[in-house]
């Protein structure tokens, strides 16, 4: 019999990637197809679902072609995705009523600022595990609501549906309206512990319970593709930051990992309950096996670190490439005293300030464009210590290691960096499409293809470790700084 593999699909902020994964967890094939971002206004940013959708397509028929294979070697698919990001559809057309909405906008803030002074804002936090941001979902589909001329009754008559990017993908590669607990946690409108949508929350937000998705767990078949990979059943749906716990390995309570993509998400397993955060983390579901309780973990969710290597490149034109970076900051030997906070769309963990704005401070005629290239790097390492700190304080526990993965790992003065600052050091997997190879893991589990838990960790293998090389002053007096720029982003806009 020919070799059978699991596939997943990656639908992450700027790209779609599709990616063909073997028994032993080995990347096989790949292919991977970015979308058009759409910035009609400042803080606004937008995808177009179809055009997601069709990249799907091609990705999946280009990664199966690459990879030599045909359908019927194909044992599941997994899909993993961009959480937050809003669609709302007509169900008979399936024609999106708008673009969607990316989880990095902040055109919701003014709701949100008056949706947090209205009465019951307060127990909010303790039912969903999120504080009120325009991070997530719900804030949005009220904004659609308010603002598409006739979608509120069209939505309340049970025409439209509203789903994240797992659920727009599967619906219509299945005609199937479902989401994950993952994904669903990030909505603001599930209950934490029942994960069932809360209808008290539904009201706070105003939104109908008709254009919900069924909540599915994350590992278990969730339906049989009928369009492009005909046949294959999609066998686990997870939010991309939760997919990379699991392809980390993270299953035991006190394992964390930290991915460095358009953002970073730093996410600790703490086990079958929920863990209320008082240091502004966020409280979220892990994953789900199908037929057993929940994994929740906490989250320290970072907007911005290699979408400021993308405006360094885009915008500025500093760079050509985004690797680039690190041999640009590797000209000068330090940050010239210059401190670079990206609060583009707001700050996120630990502060949760949506009208703060990004800043470059400590420039002089001495900052060359080699030190601006240090700063953007260190943004991204004291944004990781200051969700380090939160988590240390919340677990109670220091940690001890951090496994890292995601597109910018391989940048080496990043890593060393990210080490030298929280004084521990950082691994890598030998995998660092650890994203993907999480969605194929729950896939290839919920169908047998890997036997259990313990099979998959022993794929696990490290294939870089970086150890912290920073004096105890320097490090002291250097977050100072970093401190002291932070405060100067908050409360920007008025
Ligand atoms: O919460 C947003 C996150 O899921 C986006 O991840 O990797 O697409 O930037 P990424």
């Amino acid at each position: 019999m020919s070799e059978r593999y699991v596939v997943a699909i990656d639908q992450g902020t700027t790209s779609t990637r599709c990616i063909v994964f073997d028994r032993r967890g080995r990347l096989h094939a790949v292919a991977q197809q970015e979308h058009h971002q759409y910035y009609p206004r400042p803080g606004w940013v937008e995808h177009d679902a179809m055009e997601i959708w069709h990249h799907v397509r091609r990705t999946a028929t280009a990664a199966l072609q690459s990879a030599g294979i045909g359908l019927d070697q194909v044992a599941a698919l997994g899909i993993t995705n961009q959480r937050e990001t809003t669609v709302l559809w007509d169900r008979h057309t399936g024609r999106p009523v708008a673009r969607a909405i990316v989880w990095q906008d902040t055109r919701t803030d003014e709701l949100v600022n008056a949706l947090a002074a209205t009465p019951g804002a307060e127990s909010i936090p303790k039912r969903c595990g999120l504080p009120l941001a325009t991070y997530f979902s719900a804030p949005r589909i009220r904004w659609l609501l308010d603002h598409t001329p006739g979608l509120r009754e069209r939505a309340l008559a049970g025409d439209i549906l509203f789903g994240t990017m797992e659920t727009w993908l599967i619906w219509n590669l299945t005609g199937l309206h479902v989401t994950d607990v993952t994904n669903a946690s990030r909505t603001q409108l599930m209950d934490l512990r029942t994960l069932a949508w809360d209808p008290e929350l539904l009201d706070f937000f105003g939104i109908p319970a008709a254009v919900l998705p069924t909540i599915r767990p994350s590992v278990g078949v969730l339906g049989t593709c009928r369009d492009v990979l005909d046949g294959v059943p999609i066998a686990a749906a997870l939010g991309d930051q939760q997919a990379a716990l699991f392809g980390q390995t993270c299953f035991t309570p006190g394992e964390a990992k930290c991915t460095y993509g358009t953002g970073s998400f730093l996410l600790l397993h703490t086990g079958l309950e929920p863990v209320a955060s008082t240091h502004g983390l966020l409280s979220t579901v892990a994953y789900q096996l199908a037929g057993e309780a929940p994994a929740y973990a906490l989250e320290g969710s970072i907007a911005i670190t290699g979408s400021l290597v993308q405006w360094f490149r885009d915008q500025l034109g500093l760079i050509t490439t985004a690797p680039e970076i690190e041999t640009l900051a590797r000209t000068v030997k330090d940050n010239g005293g210059c401190y670079i906070v990206p609060a583009f769309s707001g700050l996120y963990a630990p502060h949760w300030r949506s009208s703060a704005r990004g800043v470059i401070v400590g420039l002089t005629s001495y900052i060359t464009k080699g030190h601006l290239a240090r700063a953007v790097l260190e943004a991204t390492g004291w944004q990781t210590r200051e969700v380090v700190d939160a988590m240390n304080a919340d677990s109670g526990i220091a940690l001890s290691t951090l496994k890292v993965d995601g597109g910018m790992t391989s940048d080496n003065l990043l890593m060393q960096f990210v080490a030298d600052v929280l004084d521990v050091p950082v691994v890598r997997p030998m995998v660092a499409e650890t994203v993907s190879l999480g969605a194929a893991y729950a896939a290839g589990l919920a169908v047998g293809y890997w036997p259990d838990l313990g099979a998959l960790r022993d794929l696990w293998h490290r294939a870089g470790q970086w150890q912290p090389d920073m004096s105890p002053a320097l490090r002291a007096t250097e977050y100072g700084n970093w401190q002291r720029a932070v405060a100067h982003t908050f409360d920007w806009i008025q």
